[in-house]
């Protein structure tokens, strides 16, 4: 039991194969990478999801287009994907695939449970289909042709289907809501899911007889599984839910949070809870809801041409970064801008200036006056001490709420008061001076410089882990990052001292401002 307790199961959504990926999913994905890394520093058995959406029709669309076949698309997609996870840093434990083997056995195999529960029936649906957002309206959403989501052109469509009884489990969703208020998070977006309820819920259709890329419903081959339903199946098949080797899903689930962006809330906070309450499966114990990254004011399209292109945006300013970047600047739960003006501020001030700062001076200080040899522990700065212990705490409240702007600018409280004490302790005053007071205040300052640069270190490792890498080396700690440990290592005056620094490395070159 007591490692079923520790255990932290994480998941992205999975996009859409598509098209190349925008920087909107990566702040998706860094949100969730940085939960997890430092759930890890925290000592808590992490497993990461994220993986690739690869039915349906739009994608369908999108391998017509290319005269190539829906397997040979969403296969260089997928690569794609798993290249840029890799470029951004993104520490997955596993990577799903909807076109998996394994995946495809375990909608069928949740197909059957659901008929079986009487959860499935065949109906006729007559309605509006957005293939972009792959999603069903009903007459009265539609106005002119265009989905009420997106904007774009709307098909019609007349099949049947078959149906699941979405509006049987619309008390119990409620309920479950009610007595988890943070279920949804944040609390906008569950008065949001409270007022759809309030609506009502129709029954949802769950098959497509006109689409050929999909999962074939086991009991009626005319028919595929419609994408959405196949695509939450992820966050339990990765687990080999109903497979031959269920020990994953028996140690991880219920996910300990979903991370999503706010168009796809309904699927998360309504469709996938009912359709596990049909399995008999607890539901997960939170859907955390992120905002837009836009480009200014606008909103990412493709069509528009209005991209944040991942690739283009490592070349020009580097991976850690966008990731500090996307973690500092954006507020969660509302959108946020990315402009390069504010870009390289943010790179100037806080990367090159303050972090870069603090570590090259106080490693040109220790090269001179101590032969490169980091001082030991010669007492205690209680300032430092009380300041570090409040950075701390606060970090995890603010991982708790997901305000990483919040945590980073705390951690940025630590490294200033490190760089205004070299300032006001003059060090190169003190080093001129033999008294053995004077020796032993040096140390303490050198000491205490180091002190606050490994700590803030230490909780800048969720955001910018090879970064900080760097720095442990420079300082003399050679250790991987997976192997800090917030309460072993996390501890004012724990480190002993005595190493000796690496080589020096400018870890941020000033960009010129635009
Ligand atoms: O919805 N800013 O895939 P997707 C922030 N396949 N987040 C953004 C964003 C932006 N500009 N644009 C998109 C799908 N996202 C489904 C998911 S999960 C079982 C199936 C987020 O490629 C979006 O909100 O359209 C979603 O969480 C994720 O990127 C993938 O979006």
């Amino acid at each position: 039991m007591e490692e079923k307790n520790n255990k932290f199961y994480i998941t992205t959504a999975i996009p859409y194969m598509n098209s190349k990926l925008h920087l909107g999913f990566f702040y998706e994905a860094t949100l969730a990478d940085a939960v997890a890394r430092f759930k890890r520093l925290e000592g808590r058995d992490v497993y990461f999801l994220t993986g690739a959406d690869e039915h349906g029709q739009k994608i369908e669309k999108s391998a017509q287009a290319r005269n190539i076949s829906s397997q040979e698309y969403v296969n260089l997609m997928s690569d794609d994907m798993k290249r840029l996870l890799n470029l951004y840093e993104i520490s997955n434990n596993s990577f799903i695939r909807t076109t998996d083997k394994a995946h495809e056995k375990a909608v069928q195999n949740i197909l059957e449970m659901l008929k079986k529960n009487g959860d499935l029936y065949k109906g006729h649906y007559e309605g509006w289909y957005c293939v972009p957002d792959e999603t069903f309206f009903t007459d009265a959403q539609v106005t002119d042709g265009k989905c009420p989501e997106c904007g774009r052109e709307i098909e019609y469509i007349k099949e049947e289907n078959y149906f699941f009884k979405l509006s049987k489990y619309q008390d119990a969703i409620f309920k479950h809501i009610q007595e988890n208020p943070d279920f949804i998070y944040p609390e906008t977006r569950k008065n949001e899911v409270m007022g759809i309820l309030n609506q009502g819920l129709k029954d949802i259709s769950i098959s497509r007889t006109t689409v050929k890329w999909g999962v074939p419903v086991p009991f009626d081959s005319k028919h595929v599984c419609y994408v959405w339903v196949d695509a939450l199946i992820n966050y339990v098949s990765a687990l080999g839910y109903t497979l031959d080797d269920e020990n994953l899903f028996l140690k991880y689930w219920p996910a300990d949070q979903h991370h999503i962006g706010k168009d796809i809330l309904k699927f998360h906070a309504i469709i996938w809870p009912a359709i596990l309450m049909s399995l008999g499966l607890p539901l997960p114990k939170q859907v955390v809801v992120h905002g837009w990254v836009m480009l200014g004011q606008e909103k990412l399209s493709k069509s528009k041409g209005i991209t944040l292109d991942p690739d283009e945006l490592s070349e020009s300013y580097g991976v850690e970064p966008i990731r500090y970047f996307l973690m500092r600047e954006m507020t969660f739960g509302q959108d946020g801008s990315f402009t390069h003006e504010l870009m390289v501020r943010r790179f100037n001030s806080d990367l090159s200036n303050d972090i870069g700062n603090l570590l090259s001076r106080t490693m040109v200080m220790v090269e001179k006056y101590r032969n490169g040899i980091v001082p030991s522990n010669e007492g205690i700065n209680e300032n430092f001490k009380r300041k570090w212990n409040e950075v701390k705490d606060y970090a995890v409240i603010c991982v708790r709420d997901f305000r990483f702007n919040d945590y980073l600018s705390k951690i940025s409280e630590l490294i200033n008061m490190a760089n205004k004490y070299i300032e006001e302790s003059q060090p190169w005053n003190v080093a001129k001076s033999t008294e053995d007071k004077d020796i032993r205040k040096l140390d303490e300052i050198l000491y205490t410089l180091i002190e606050s640069l490994r700590l803030s270190t230490l909780m800048l490792i969720p955001i910018i882990p090879q970064t900080c890498s760097k720095i442990f080396s420079q300082i003399g700690i050679d250790k991987s990052i997976y192997d800090f440990n917030l309460h072993k290592d996390g501890q004012w005056g724990s480190f002993e001292g005595k190493t000796k620094l690496g080589s020096r490395e400018i870890l941020f070159p000033r960009i010129k401002e635009i």
